[in-house]
């Protein structure tokens, strides 16, 4: 007889079926949030008990209450810091997933995630050009894939430096993603920041920088960012790329958000220089249409990932002698983690079953509605761009506005289940910022946004 808690109530089951299959068609995704929940309310209060509250009740706190107190990321609406729109067969996967018990840690345990989790990592190596043989493994998000890539790089660098200890930097440019900045805390890394015109990161920056500096062999790695995230630049990534082949550096490349435009038809070749990565991250929950938690970390030679971050513990060793010379992939050694969702495998269903050239178009609707929204924009007479659309990222100003007005226009949109925008910095200065990636926001809805800024 099965612990009560393990028992499969067919009845509630169908509750919950229905209300993902409501949550799933509905079209298009409201923005919700029209209030934060009102902690006073109580409506908590008293779920968590000895003998248990009924299932049904606790779903309808969480329909009632705590649901629309969420703004919808998967919105077309939702245009504030990176979105996540999954495709429906992502979602769909998602509970085959989270049905099946898969433990995505090791060959061992689990080679039916890994070879299908690898078949997708290899399409997005293959695309960036990464040589034969790259791998990695899909982490929660791009922090840790760039946490567990510049652990690789550090200790890559201070064996060259022939100390353990040795002093290392990594360059950085003043965009670069701030996980970068916090990994290279955590490391105990300094950054060499790299100072850049227009924000973009370049080779001629970094060698006038080096040249400048009185210990410029302590630099042992190159961070760029391909797609920053607040205004969607690529970093040159050939330039960088090459010159870190040249000096033997590692090259590590953030495209947590930008890195699925490698795939775009009009901009894919901003990307080429990705061939040189030593390291790469791509977040399939921002613009690869997969959900939340998902990135994927690549090192073009995994081995040396391995060497760094694989745990050794006596209760482990059996997954490293599985005899198994040919495919002995453990997804545990390439990331800061051990035990892990096989969160990779939403996306390759999505991918498998939609097939790449959805992702295609679906990628690049992000970025010609940017360039629609950048010409409005130049056209308009109260509002001014800040500079060209970047990818799918477009900053404006609003003539006459300060910080707190972006900030109340913002809110009033959100109260009237318009859009979800929020404001930005540029150079010290307020601005307003659209980030585009649901292929359903539509160019009605842009008109309405940049019309509400009329007063
Ligand atoms: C360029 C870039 N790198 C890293 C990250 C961090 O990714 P995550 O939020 O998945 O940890 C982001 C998030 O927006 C990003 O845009």
């Amino acid at each position: 007889m099965a612990h009560p808690m393990f028992h499969y109530d067919e009845k509630f089951g169908e509750v919950i079926f229905d209300y993902c299959r409501e949550r799933l068609s509905l079209d298009p995704v409201p923005l919700d949030f029209g209030s934060a929940v009102d902690v006073a309310d109580g409506v908590l209060r008293g779920l968590i008990s000895e003998a248990g509250t009924p299932a049904e009740e606790v779903l309808d706190v969480f329909r009632t209450h705590l649901a629309p107190a969420v703004v919808s990321i998967d919105s077309p609406g939702f245009l504030a810091f990176i979105p996540n729109a999954p495709t429906k067969n992502s979602l769909l996967f998602d509970m085959v997933v989270a049905c099946s018990g898969l433990n995505g840690t090791s060959w061992l345990e689990s080679s039916g995630v890994v070879v299908a989790e690898n078949q997708a990592l290899d399409f997005l190596a293959g695309a960036a050009g990464l040589p034969e043989g790259s791998g990695g493994a899909f982490v929660s998000g791009g922090s840790l894939g760039n946490l567990s890539a510049l652990t690789v790089a550090r200790d890559v660098g201070r064996a060259r430096l022939g100390s353990a200890t040795a002093r290392v930097r990594v360059a950085i440019s003043e965009d670069a993603h701030s996980s970068i900045g916090k990994a290279l805390h955590i490391l105990d890394v300094e950054p060499f920041p790299v100072p850049t015109d227009d924000h973009r990161f370049t080779r001629g920056a970094l060698e006038e920088a080096l040249a400048a500096d009185p210990h410029p062999e302590t630099v042992v790695g190159v961070a760029a960012t391909a797609g920053t995230t607040n205004a969607g630049i690529v970093d040159d990534l050939e330039g960088l790329g090459a010159y870190c082949r040249d000096h033997d550096l590692w090259f590590h490349v953030d495209g947590a958000y930008g890195g699925a435009a490698m795939l775009s038809r009009s901009h894919g070749h901003l990307f080429e220089g990705l061939r040189h990565a030593d390291s790469f991250i791509v977040d399939p929950h921002k613009w690869l249409f997969a959900p939340l938690d998902c990135c994927a970390l690549l090192y073009r030679n995994p081995t040396v990932a391995r060497t760094v971050l694989a745990q050794q513990a006596g209760y482990l060793d059996v997954l490293h002698e599985t005899g198994d010379e040919d495919y002995d992939w453990n997804p545990s050694d390439f990331g800061i983690h051990l035990s892990r969702r096989a969160r990779g495998l939403p996306f390759w269903f999505s991918l498998c079953t939609n097939g790449v050239e959805a992702y295609r178009s679906a990628i690049q609707r992000g970025i010609d509605l940017a360039a629609w929204t950048a010409e409005r924009i130049e056209s308009s007479d109260h509002l001014e761009l800040v500079r060209p659309a970047g990818l799918s990222v477009v900053l404006f100003r609003r003539r006459g506005w300060d910080g707190a007005r972006y900030t109340t226009w913002g809110q009033e949109l959100l109260k009237r289940q318009i859009a979800f925008v929020t404001p930005t910095k540029w150079e010290g200065e307020t601005v307003a910022r659209l980030a585009f990636l649901h292929p359903d926001t539509t160019e009605e809805l842009v008109t309405e946004i940049l019309d509400s800024t009329r007063d």
